[in-house]
């Protein structure tokens, strides 16, 4: 059996569709650096715009194919001779480049957007395609609104497409509208009646009006397409497009589901997704999978005990692995005395189970009142509940002033002592983060619940 793994093609589409998305346009240079890092992103296309749109498009097109050498730099064109001349000058200068064409198929598209028949629909896109391809070898072909078109008359457009020379052959889930077991069968259908398939790359793209859109492109990578078209963060028109770092995470994180490999470096996932986000000042939904600021933190107290005893407990992936700098605990009103205790330890106290008890108490009441809880406030909680009127013998325990309680006799009585940072020997796990010294066995079950 060979254990040999199909390569899928990731199709970034963040400067074409992700830019149609309201709010996030770019200029000239906010694209050339976003294709930068999606170069070592590791994308395979980079589809890089519209050049007839506008003439700053053009010029982008213009600018990242003749910098950006590795990948091969995709531009849009309408089925028509002036979109397809505008993009092909955009692109003419690229190591690698691809003319994608686009018309749509659906009987509603034709009917009222393009007022042309169906044998004027197929002529057109026939046209297209064999001009384009008099300029370009690289030649992709998008049915839009594929998955509302009538699949009969779908394959009568795509056998003419690959006649005429189409190399990609990209189908579009334009509204967001197909289901998974839909959309698998619909490119189970190409593969079996499209003449010619054998000789191209069948491709996915897939909004996500309904939440399907990563769905829908697994699922068509599972009936056969090897290559997905997707936008980092999930930007894009009205919900947006598949999200790459998705997309790519699944396939990662579910080898036994999905036995496929893709270029991508995860490692560079965490900052494209963050210089997308401060190029077009749209912020990252806190809970977005993968690249979320949630998304790697912790806040309930089962949660974050059972994170810092193995980070396995409750995380599917590594941050590491997404480039995020490191696994987050959030102290909230739901977090524990585990992690409670591991943050003043990282901030330089440590306290025995007495004296975390006691401080863990105020925490509670003060988190009740503020939704998190930062380091700021828990020094000022930490200092109060220190205050020598409160108790004559403190309770909590700067470890600072302990650890140099010994060298008090040569320490000057009036120079306040500042606590130094996490003085302990931490531990770290194999993710890096750092771990508290080993639970003696018999305490296991009660950290547990004391941990809540
Ligand atoms: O969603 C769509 O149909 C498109 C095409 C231009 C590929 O973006
Ligand atoms: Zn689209």
């Amino acid at each position: 059996m060979s254990t040999e793994r199909a390569r899928i093609n990731v199709f970034d589409t963040t400067l074409r569709d992700g830019e149609q998305s309201p709010g996030c346009s770019m200029h000239h240079q906010e694209k050339l650096r976003m294709a930068h890092q999606l170069d070592r992103l590791g994308v395979d296309v980079i589809e890089a715009g519209f050049p007839i749109s506008s003439d700053g498009d053009f010029e982008a097109v213009r600018a990242i194919a003749a910098v950006v050498r590795r990948p091969i730099i995709a531009a849009l064109a309408r089925a028509c001779r002036p979109d397809i001349e505008r993009a092909w000058q955009a692109l003419k200068d690229a190591a690698h480049p691809r003319i994608h064409v686009f018309l749509a198929t659906s009987d509603i598209h034709l009917q009222y957007k393009l007022r042309i028949t169906r044998d004027e629909c197929v002529a057109q896109a026939r046209e297209a395609v064999r001009f384009a391809k008099s300029l370009c070898d690289d030649v992709e072909f998008s049915p839009e609104d594929a998955t509302r078109t009538d699949p009969d008359f779908l394959c009568r457009v795509l056998d003419a497409v690959v006649e005429a020379g189409a190399t990609t052959l990209n189908i579009p889930d334009t509204v967001g509208y197909t289901m998974p077991t839909e959309f698998g069968e619909l490119i189970t259908t190409i593969r079996q009646r499209v003449k010619g398939i054998e000789r191209v790359t069948i491709s996915a793209h897939c909004h996500n009006d309904l939440g399907m859109g990563v769905a829908n492109a697994l699922t068509a990578i599972l009936a056969g397409a090897r290559q997905v078209e997707c936008t980092i963060n999930g930007i894009g028109e009205r919900a947006g497009n598949a999200a790459l770092e998705e997309i790519v995470m699944a396939m990662r994180v579910r080898p036994d589901r999905y036995p496929y490999d893709t270029g991508v470096v995860s490692e560079q996932i965490f900052a494209a997704s963050q210089l997308l986000s401060e190029i077009t000042t749209v912020p990252v939904q806190p809970n977005k999978a993968i690249t979320g600021r949630n998304a790697f933190a912790h806040e309930a107290g089962i949660h974050q005990d059972g994170v810092l005893k193995n980070p396995l407990t409750y995380e599917i992936m590594t941050p590491k692995s997404v480039g995020v700098p490191d696994s987050k605990l959030v102290l909230g009103k739901h977090s524990g005395r585990h992690a409670l205790g591991m943050r003043c330890e990282q901030l330089g106290y440590q306290f025995d189970r007495r004296a975390l008890d006691d401080i863990y108490r105020r925490f509670v009441r003060l988190a009740d009142k503020i939704k998190h809880v930062e380091d700021h406030h828990l020094l000022e909680l930490i200092r109060d509940t220190h205050k020598p009127s409160t108790s004559a013998t403190p309770l909590i325990e700067p470890l600072a002033a302990a650890a140099s309680a010994t060298a008090a006799a040569t320490t000057p009585s009036n120079v306040p002592e500042t606590p130094k940072p996490f003085p302990l020997a931490t531990q770290t796990n194999a993710f890096g983060v750092p771990v508290p010294a080993q639970a003696e066995s018999h305490h296991e079950q009660e950290d547990y619940l004391w941990g809540v």
